[in-house]
C-alpha cells in the first residue's frame, strides 16, 4: 500500500497534535484542511502578514464543525519568542511555513526578510526543541541550489544564493542540521520547488506566475512574461506538497530524519508552456482567452533559468509519490480560480515567475 495512504490511516486511529505557522497562507491554509480532514487536532499561528482569513473561512466551509472545532488559531508573530512559546505548547509534530515568500519582495527588503525568515525560523525551532515536539518540518525552499548549474538538481549539491531571500532558507537549513547536533532536535526540511494550486494570492506586487496568470487571464488582461519564455520550473501542485509534509512529520524511518528533500514532480515545464496551458483552460469558460498572447520582456534578476528537480530522495526515504502531475494540478487550479472569479488586477503588475 502507498506509504501517504498508510500514514493516514495511522493517523485517523491515533490523532495528534500539530501545529502549522503561516496557516493563514497557501500552503498553510492546504496542510489545515487536509489535517482537520484526518481529524488531527490543530493549532494555526499566523499574523496576517501575507495570509488572509478568507483562507480559514474556506477551510471551515469545506470541514465538518466536528473538525472545524479542533482548531485553535493564534493570531500572533513568529518574531515574538513568547508567542512561539506558546504556539509550540503539548505538540506533537511542527509544520513551519510562516515566512516571507518571494526572491523580488527580499530584494527590495532583506532586512525585513531576515527577521522573518531567520530570526522567526530561530525562534520558531527553538521553542519546538523545549517544549520537546517530536518532529520540526520546515518550509525550506530551491532557491538554495543558487548558481550550482547541475539539472536536474540534487539535495547535495548546492551552489551559490542568488536573492536575500535564497540566504535565509539555506540558514534554515544550517541551523536545523546544528540543532539535530547539538540538541538532538528532529528536523526535516522540504525544498519546495514552485507550489501551485487552490487559495495561493494572485494579488500583489509578488504574486507568483500561476494565480497571477489565472486572475489576470480571467480578466483579460496583459499577461508578461520575464524573458523569452524558455525559462522553465518544476511546477508542484499543493497536495504534492501536503503529502511531502504529512510524510515528513510522520515517518518512522530513521535514515529519513534530519535532511532536506526536493519537493517537486520532476517534470520541467517552460513559461512558453505554461501559457499555452492557464490560456486553454480558461478558454473553456471564457472563450475570449482564446486569443490572448504574451507580452515578452526583459529578465528578472535573481531568477534562475531552468529548475528541475531529482525527486528520488524524497520517494526513497519518505516514500513520496506525487499524485498530481502539472497538467492534472493545473486543471484542479483552474477550476478553483474560475469558480472564485478572480477580482480584476491592475495591467501594469509583474507578471513574471516568483521563485523560492
Ligand atoms: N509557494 C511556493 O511555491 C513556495 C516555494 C518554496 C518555498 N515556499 C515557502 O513555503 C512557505 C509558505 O509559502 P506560501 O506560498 O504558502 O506563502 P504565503 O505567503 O501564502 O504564506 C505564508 C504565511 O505566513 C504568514 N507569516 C509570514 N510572516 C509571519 C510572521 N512573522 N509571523 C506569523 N505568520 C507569518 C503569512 O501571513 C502567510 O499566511 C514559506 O516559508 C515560503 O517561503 C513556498
Amino acid at each position: 500500500m502507498p506509504q501517504y495512504k498508510t500514514t493516514k490511516q495511522d493517523l485517523i486511529q491515533s490523532p495528534q497534535k500539530w501545529l502549522i505557522t503561516g496557516v493563514a497562507g497557501f500552503i498553510g491554509s492546504n496542510l489545515l484542511e487536509t489535517l482537520l480532514k484526518l481529524n488531527q487536532t490543530v493549532v494555526g499561528l499566523d499574523n496576517f502578514s501575507t495570509g488572509y482569513r478568507h483562507n480559514l473561512e474556506e477551510v471551515r466551509s469545506i470541514v465538518s464543525q466536528n473538525q472545524w472545532d479542533n482548531f485553535t488559531f493564534i493570531e500572533g508573530d513568529i518574531r515574538n519568542l513568547e508567542t512561539c512559546r506558546q504556539a509550540c505548547q503539548d505538540t506533537d509534530y511542527v509544520l513551519h511555513q510562516a515566512a516571507l515568500g518571494s526572491v523580488p519582495r527580499s530584494i527590495d527588503d532583506p532586512i525585513n526578510t531576515n527577521e522573518n525568515n531567520v530570526t522567526g525560523f530561530l525562534n520558531m525551532l527553538s521553542t519546538a526543541r523545549d517544549a520537546g515536539v517530536k518532529r520540526f518540518v520546515y518550509a525550506a525552499s530551491s532557491s538554495t541550489y543558487g548558481d550550482h548549474p547541475d539539472l536536474p538538481k540534487m539535495e547535495d549539491k548546492i551552489g551559490k544564493p542568488l536573492s536575500p531571500y535564497a540566504v535565509t532558507k539555506y540558514v534554515n537549513e544550517l541551523y536545523a542540521d546544528v540543532f539535530a547536533q547539538v540538541y538532538g532536535v528532529q528536523s526535516i526540511g522540504l525544498r519546495y520547488f514552485n507550489v501551485f494550486g487552490r487559495r495561493q494570492d494572485p494579488n500583489g506586487a509578488y504574486a507568483a506566475v500561476i494565480p497571477l496568470w489565472f486572475a489576470g487571464m480571467i480578466n483579460g488582461e496583459k499577461v508578461f512574461i520575464n524573458g523569452d519564455g524558455k525559462t522553465s520550473r518544476d511546477f508542484c501542485y499543493i497536495d504534492n506538497c501536503v503529502q511531502a509534509n504529512i510524510l515528513a512529520a510522520y515517518t518512522k524511518n530513521p535514515e529519513a530524519v534530519n535532511q532536506v528533500y526536493n519537493v517537486a514532480c520532476g517534470d520541467q515545464t517552460s513559461l512558453n508552456e505554461l501559457f499555452t496551458i492557464i490560456r486553454n483552460l480558461v478558454a473553456t469558460e471564457y472563450p475570449e482567452a482564446k486569443v490572448l498572447k504574451p507580452i515578452y520582456r526583459d529578465f528578472r534578476k535573481g531568477d534562475v533559468r531552468y529548475s528541475l528537480a531529482d525527486i528520488k530522495k524524497a520517494r526513497r526515504l519518505l516514500g513520496y509519490n506525487p499524485e498530481h502531475s502539472v497538467r492534472n494540478g493545473l486543471g484542479l487550479t483552474a477550476s478553483w480560480y474560475i469558480r472564485k472569479k478572480i477580482t480584476a488586477l491592475p495591467m501594469s503588475r509583474s507578471a513574471g515567475a516568483r521563485i523560492y
